[in-house]
């Protein structure tokens, strides 16, 4: 009797959902429609995308997944309560776009809402959670997208954890990102839920703007920045805070699309690109692709990076790396350029939350130049170098 009542208790233990594990050992990597195309999407801008990955370096540089946002279906569900790409815009249906996603060796998502209808006012999926992530498994949907528009009165982390259990349920893997704007505090309950969780409103493509849209506003990048203190705990293999799709190539200066870059990767937010990549400039995409500081973004240990100081208008980050080694970014925040020295010596660096410290005069290390791809020297002599307007200067820090 006793056995019985073990492998009951066993069997019913193992049959409570859990979020997929081992997708999102480190920020997921990717591209989604909504920044430039809104609802303006179809199945060729799609495959363009997937394309571009390809002959681009994209995907080389580690960039997997192309995410459709808002607007992919019909505004009503069929009579049978099922979901309909909109057959003008998708006249292939969407199992034949993962399909054309998957042969180029890519991944492919898609975007619902916790709420019964989505923030452009399509079917969201509350109450057909389960019946859109069986849709989602049989179009081999690799990725979902969840928003929080017209939720009402619902409790946040019950929501989502009823689309994660259809997910699981429906039995297809799918890194799951969470998106209701930090509003709820996702960092402090959504990691056992989803893969990423957003932990502010809407980006917008400015330095430091703040757009309002009567009931609610986008924050630009150093907005965005600000707006959360004390989450970096929350981030580690397999859930990230997610600091929303980036806007680099969207408009701003090339030096503030290089910023942009190295603080979205210092964070260990997910990089996903919102651009269009099949006009994109040569400057745009070699600040994307850039492999040195994508690594600092991918880094093993997944430690999210943190405010040194932000003193003389110039803003210092630092990220601890796997082999005691450390990514450090300075931004120059004012309008002109500056003229930077930096003399380790002064500025032992450490990680009060991880219990790393370092003396800066007794440990010496290679200075690498991340956006320039050139070896600096060591940090026994001062970093000297001129800065331009709000451009950046990131270095990846190897002991000696
Ligand atoms: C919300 C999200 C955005 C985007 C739109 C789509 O505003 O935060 O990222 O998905 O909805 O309508």
């Amino acid at each position: 009797m006793k056995k019985l009542a073990l492998i009951i208790c066993l069997l019913t233990l193992n049959s409570q959902a859990q979020k997929f594990e081992n997708l999102a050992k480190t920020p997921p990597l990717g591209w989604n429609s909504w920044n430039t195309f809104g609802t303006d999407i179809n199945e060729e801008l799609v495959k363009g995308i997937a394309d571009k990955f390809v002959e681009l370096g994209l995907k080389d540089a580690g960039y997997e997944y192309i995410v459709l946002d808002d607007g992919w279906m019909t505004k009503q569900r069929d009579k049978n309560g099922n979901l309909v790409p909109d057959p003008e815009k998708f006249p292939s249906g969407m199992k034949a776009l993962a399909d054309y996603i998957h042969s180029k060796g890519l991944k492919f998502g898609l975007y619902n809402c916790a709420g019964a209808t989505t923030c452009a006012g399509y079917p969201g999926s509350r109450g057909h959670e389960y019946q859109d992530a069986r849709a989602y498994a049989s179009w081999d949907v690799d990725y979902l997208k969840y928003d929080w528009c017209d939720s009402g009165k619902i409790n946040a982390e019950s929501a989502y954890i009823t689309m994660r259990d259809a997910l699981k349920s429906a039995g297809r893997p799918v890194v799951f990102s969470i998106c209701e704007w930090g509003d709820n505090e996702p960092w402090k309950w959504a990691k056992d839920i989803g893969h990423l969780w957003r932990v502010t409103g809407d980006i917008i493509n400015c330095w430091d703007c703040e757009v309002g849209h009567g009931s609610w506003s986008s924050s630009g990048i150093w907005k965005i920045i600000n707006m959360r203190k004390d989450i970096r705990k929350a981030a580690g293999p397999g859930g990230w805070n997610d600091y929303d799709m980036m806007e680099v190539g969207n408009g701003m200066t090339d030096a503030e699309d290089r910023s942009h870059f190295a603080m979205w990767s210092m964070l260990a937010s997910p990089l996903i690109m919102g651009n269009d990549l099949r006009s994109a400039p040569k400057e745009t995409i070699k600040t994307l692709s850039n492999k040195e500081v994508i690594a600092v973004n991918q880094d093993e240990l997944g430690i999210q990076g943190f405010r040194f100081t932000n003193e003389n208008n110039m803003e210092i980050w630092l990220k601890p790396l796997s082999n005691d080694a450390w990514a450090m970014t300075f931004i120059n925040m004012s309008d002109q350029p500056v003229d930077f020295n930096f003399d380790w010596n002064k500025h032992n660096i450490g990680d009060d939350v991880n219990n790393l410290y370092v003396d800066m005069k007794k440990t010496r290390f290679k200075i690498r130049d991340l956006f320039n791809h050139k070896d600096l020297g060591t940090t026994a002599k001062n970093l000297k170098t001129t800065i331009q307007a709000h451009d950046v200067v990131m270095v990846r820090l190897e002991k000696i």
